[in-house]
């Protein structure tokens, strides 16, 4: 399979690439550095693009562009970055593809769960069709809308709802580690709310399903099979760790520090259900928390975390 990948330099995308390689795919990874390497094709996504010719007749594109969402505040100016690194990236990117003679057979993207917003014990799948407020919901929403527009090159097109990634090397575990080696991690807010994840290999897993299976199209929600609250989800981390987990970060502080990225990321309560990718036939690999923590913080020699 010849397999073109945006975003394919990121914490995802080098992981699909490989596996990708492992298995004999080849694999094109568009990125804006300079320092493109082989196997590598440098691009400005950022404005109209060229007909990029070396992605004639791929049998698909994966879509993983898109600034971070969480490492900065959401200021004015970095809604905008974020959005036009999705819609107009995307946008750029099929415009590029439309003016091929072969363009790709099938178009794989991304996206979050964002759209469900806050809604309590509410098991969402992807036949829910009510959207959220907010800045997060409604760019996942165009993000989507956008990217299943490649139906007009004639492609197959299949988009993965994203819960938060988990990886030992890479995502936003490293991150939640770092309180705990303080002695400070905990839950957020009152704990109760549930937190969407996926392993990163599921994530690799699941996206080569959609790569592969001729019947993939539409939307799949990208999530364990077995949510969990925050509170559920940080003492599996905290025992992975061997520490017991009493505090809490309250709500108060979280939006005092964060604004509305604590009540759309961290607060909102997303009991989301991978349903679309069991009925295509998907098995997870990591599907209960305290089981993938422990198997995360011990993927690094002799058992000990490498964070
Ligand atoms: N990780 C998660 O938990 C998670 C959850 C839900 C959704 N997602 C989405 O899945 C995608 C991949 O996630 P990831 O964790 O692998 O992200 P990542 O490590 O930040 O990689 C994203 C890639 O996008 C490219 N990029 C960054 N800013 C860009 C911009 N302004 N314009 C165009 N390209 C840009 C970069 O490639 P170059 O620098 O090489 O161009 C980068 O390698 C992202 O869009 C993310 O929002 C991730």
């Amino acid at each position: 399979m010849r397999v073109a990948i945006t975003g394919g330099t990121g914490f995802i995308g080098a992981a699909l690439t490989q596996h990708l390689r492992d298995r004999g795919d080849e694999v094109l990874v568009l990125t804006r550095r300079a320092t493109a390497r082989q196997g590598e094709l440098r691009w400005a996504p950022d404005r109209p693009l060229p007909p990029l010719r070396e992605l004639e007749g791929l049998d698909a594109v994966v879509n993983l562009a898109g600034a971070p969402i969480a490492t900065r505040p959401w200021t004015q100016r970095r809604r905008g970055i974020l959005r036009a690194s999705r819609l107009q990236v995307t946008e750029h990117l099929l415009g590029a593809l439309s003016e091929l003679r072969a363009p790709p057979r099938a178009f794989v993207g991304i996206s979050g769960l964002w759209r469900y917003g806050d809604r309590g014990d509410d098991v969402l799948t992807e036949v829910d069709d009510r959207v959220a407020g907010g800045f997060l919901a409604q760019l996942a929403v165009d993000w989507e809308d956008t990217q299943l527009q490649a139906e007009r090159l004639g492609a197959r097109v299949a988009v993965l709802r994203l819960a938060m990634v988990l990886g030992a090397q890479g995502g936003v575990l490293p991150l939640m580690i770092k309180p705990f080696q303080v002695g400070i991690g905990g839950w957020l807010g009152d704990g109760t709310q549930y937190i969407p994840w996926i392993s990163l290999r599921d994530t690799v897993r699941a996206l080569v399903l959609l790569l592969d299976e001729p019947s993939a199209t539409g939307v799949f929600n990208g999530t364990a099979p077995a949510p969990c609250t925050n509170k559920t989800f940080f003492s599996a981390l905290g025992a992975a760790l061997g520490q017991s987990v009493s505090l809490q970060a309250p709500s108060w502080v979280l939006r005092g520090a964060f604004g509305c990225m604590a009540e759309e990321l961290l607060l909102a309560s997303t009991r989301a259900a991978p349903e679309a990718l069991l009925n295509a036939g998907f098995t997870f690999r990591d599907g209960e928390i305290r089981g993938t923590m422990r198997g995360l913080l011990d993927q690094h020699s002799g058992g000990q975390p490498a964070f």
